[in-house]
């Protein structure tokens, strides 16, 4: 079946955070949205079909994950990441955040340090902090356009209070995929001092052309015993609202321990609609995420060739993976505020701005590019008319 991405879906009155609520919480009239990270296609036809079978059947009471459920999940990881996931592995959460957090209640005392790596997805600073623990900075590195982990740097912020690290990978927001000689370099450190590894792969499936996404725990048996996977289908198939994620802990240990905070808190059931969504995802959903990468793909090609030509002021950071692209704005030499004011009061373009994902994004910004090619044409003309507007005048 060919799937239709151009295809433009009116989202409004569906109670979509991306568009019913950016006017409210950006604060503004008609703002175009390709911030939070959601994408305006339909999910694959066999997952509609999965879910208006179940609707149909009229009781959505209490749910439990079967065997079929598991053993979708274990294909996909096979099939896709070339990694093999024992049923027993997989624990169930509500989301990757709110696993995160359970995490880090877990395996972390109030006071101990947890290492990050800005700039970075802005909920992993929330979950560290609300829950008073500390923020261990270990920031990427840029060069020459590119971003790179830096382990020097990390190996000089490790002392005996560092208990945990969360990365993202693929990384949010600056769209690398981390090579298995980079997890493979940080694993070894991390194993050495004794820090557990919480690796965030929610973007896993979203890998663009000549790159390839590692699962952590598939390098080895001693980081499989180290470190905690998180997946969900939400981003690669669009179903964040059906809140269902898949928590991989092959320590038996380790996956004991989390398991009671779930049962602590009576979260350990599944929603009804994502169990079916997910399961028929994840058994029928290649060929829709196969046509999905080639489409994000010519939208990233179509958005730098863009901004190369008319908006030369701004640098594209290459995109290897996820659907959000990092953009480097510094060379208009505006201030934190003025840059946010240029796109969402001038361009009105709802962006979600660098300095959210600490002070190293300052002067970039991230935009969602999961949508028609003709929305992101718009986003684009929008910026280029308010970048023509300051043209000169930023600079004197
Ligand atoms: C790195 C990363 N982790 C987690 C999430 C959200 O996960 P969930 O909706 O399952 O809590 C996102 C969403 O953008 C993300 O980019």
């Amino acid at each position: 079946m060919k799937y239709n991405f151009d295809q433009e879906i009116n989202r409004y009155n569906t109670s979509s955070v991306k568009w019913d609520e950016v006017d409210t919480i950006f604060g503004g009239e008609n703002l175009l949205p390709m911030w939070v990270a959601d994408m305006d296609f339909k999910v694959p036809e066999p997952v509609i079909e999965a879910v208006k079978q179940r609707a149909e059947h009229g009781i959505f009471g209490y749910t439990a994950r079967n065997d079929s459920y598991y053993e979708a999940i274990i294909g996909w990881m096979e099939r896709r990441h070339n990694w093999k996931v024992e049923k027993d592995w997989i624990c169930h959460a509500p989301g990757v955040v709110p696993a995160l957090g359970m995490l880090v209640r877990t395996f972390t005392k109030p006071g101990d340090k947890i290492i990050i790596q800005p700039p970075v997805y802005y909920p992993f600073t929330n979950v560290v902090e609300k829950n008073e623990r500390v923020i261990v900075p270990n920031p990427l590195k840029y060069k020459n356009g590119r971003y790179v982990m830096d382990l020097e740097d990390l190996e000089n912020k490790i002392d005996q209070d560092v208990k945990m690290i969360i990365i993202s990978s693929p990384h949010n927001p600056v769209g690398r995929v981390w090579t298995k000689e980079e997890l493979t370099q940080l694993g070894n450190i991390c194993l050495k001092n004794n820090i557990l590894v919480v690796s965030d792969e929610i973007h896993f499936d979203l890998i663009l052309k000549g790159h390839t996404h590692t699962p952590f725990a598939s390098i080895s048996e001693e980081f499989a015993q180290n470190s905690i996977v998180c997946t969900a289908p939400s981003k690669t198939f669009n179903l964040a609202g059906l809140q269902t994620s898949n928590i991989i802990i092959p320590n038996p240990s380790l996956r004991e321990q989390f398991t009671n905070t779930i049962e602590s808190l009576f979260i350990g059931m599944t929603n009804t609609f994502g169990l079916v969504a997910t399961e028929s995802a994840y058994r029928y959903g290649d060929e829709w995420l196969d046509q999905l990468l080639e489409y994000l793909q010519q939208n990233a090609e179509f958005l730098t060739d863009y901004i190369n030509q008319y908006i030369p002021e701004l640098k594209v950071v290459p995109l290897e993976g996820t659907y959000l692209v990092w953009i480097d704005c510094r060379d208009l030499s505006l201030e934190v505020k003025q840059l946010e004011h240029l796109m969402q009061k001038e361009a009105k373009v709802a962006l979600d701005e660098g300095y959210i994902f600490g002070k190293w994004g300052e002067g970039f910004t991230r935009m969602n590019i999961a949508c028609p090619r003709t929305t992101l044409e718009e986003g684009l003309r929008r910026i280029e008319k308010a970048v023509k507007s300051i043209r000169g005048v930023a600079s004197k």
